[in-house]
């Protein structure tokens, strides 16, 4: 699995004008209320001379607005399975849909238009540019996408000040906390106003006090930007906020629990 350096983190935006794509139809269907839909989703990676299946045959339906939860051991294919939702991996077999699009079938271009119009990522570790100030790597995903400088930094500010950041704006990322960086990375993804938001382990590297403080975040965010989200955690607490949680085991779905009811 590559790792998502800020190298890699770049490479997701265009270096173009998103318009100049027109012909990408991005419309959902009006009255549909599954986001992303998985129809036999499989993954295979070589591994000693033969090959492992970390994603056997999935289907999987994520509603607008839902707020789901992947969990499952290290190594059960949940970092696979969002990378692959995200555009950022293309299946060994099965498809992909957003809304009424089928991903799978978009090529490279398309995909990344898509990707950088609709979703957004926060990682497990931070992939901020480190030089660069909390301003400004809030800034860049717009800056790329030709958002003058001056509107570029307002909607950064907002979406520092929403995320507690405002006094923060100039310090160097690299100098920022663990929780800090993360608030700055979510602000990152939200200020080019993403439809879901694909999360993987964001608490995983903070204490306990700092990842309640992260995850609530997210809580506020998913609402007050009618955000759908899939966030992959470790923390059974956590994972229990949300509408549904999906165990991945053996690469299957093992276990689905909604609303604090169990049902596979
Ligand atoms: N690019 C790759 N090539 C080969 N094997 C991979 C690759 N990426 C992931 N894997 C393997 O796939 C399995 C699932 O990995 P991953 O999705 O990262 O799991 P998780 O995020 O649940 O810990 C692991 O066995 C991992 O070693
Ligand atoms: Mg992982």
């Amino acid at each position: 699995m590559p790792i998502p350096m800020a190298s890699t983190e770049l490479a997701k935006f265009p270096t173009r004008k998103v318009d100049a794509h027109a012909s990408l139809e991005l419309r959902m269907d009006s009255d549909s209320s599954t986001v992303l839909r998985t129809s036999g989703l499989t993954e295979r990676y070589p591994s000693g001379g033969g090959e492992i299946t970390v994603l056997a045959d999935l289907d999987l339906e994520i509603s607008r607005g839902e707020r789901l939860a992947l969990t499952g051991e290290s190594g059960a294919g949940k970092t696979t399975l969002l990378y692959l939702l995200g555009g950022l991996d293309r299946p060994t077999s099965g498809k992909i849909f957003f809304g009424s699009i089928e991903m799978t079938s978009l090529n490279g271009d398309a995909l990344g238009d898509l990707r950088n119009q609709k979703l957004a990522f926060v990682w497990q570790q931070s992939s901020l540019l480190p030089e660069f100030t909390a301003l400004e790597n809030v800034s860049m995903p717009l800056r790329i996408r030709g958002v003058s400088g001056a509107d570029a930094e307002r909607r950064a500010k907002d979406r520092l000040t929403e995320v507690g950041l405002a006094a923060r704006a100039t310090h160097r990322a690299g100098e920022l906390s663990g929780g800090e960086q993360q608030r700055v990375a979510l602000a990152r993804a939200l200020v080019t106003e993403p439809e879901v938001l694909l999360a993987d382990e964001p608490t995983g590297n903070l204490d306990n006090q700092t990842g309640e403080r992260i995850i609530s975040l997210i809580e506020e965010l998913h609402l007050r930007h009618g955000l759908t989200s899939v966030i992959v955690t470790h923390n059974s607490a956590f994972a229990a906020r949300c509408d549904r949680v999906l165990e991945l085991r053996e690469a299957h779905f093992a276990g689905a629990t909604m609303k604090g009811r169990s049902y596979v």
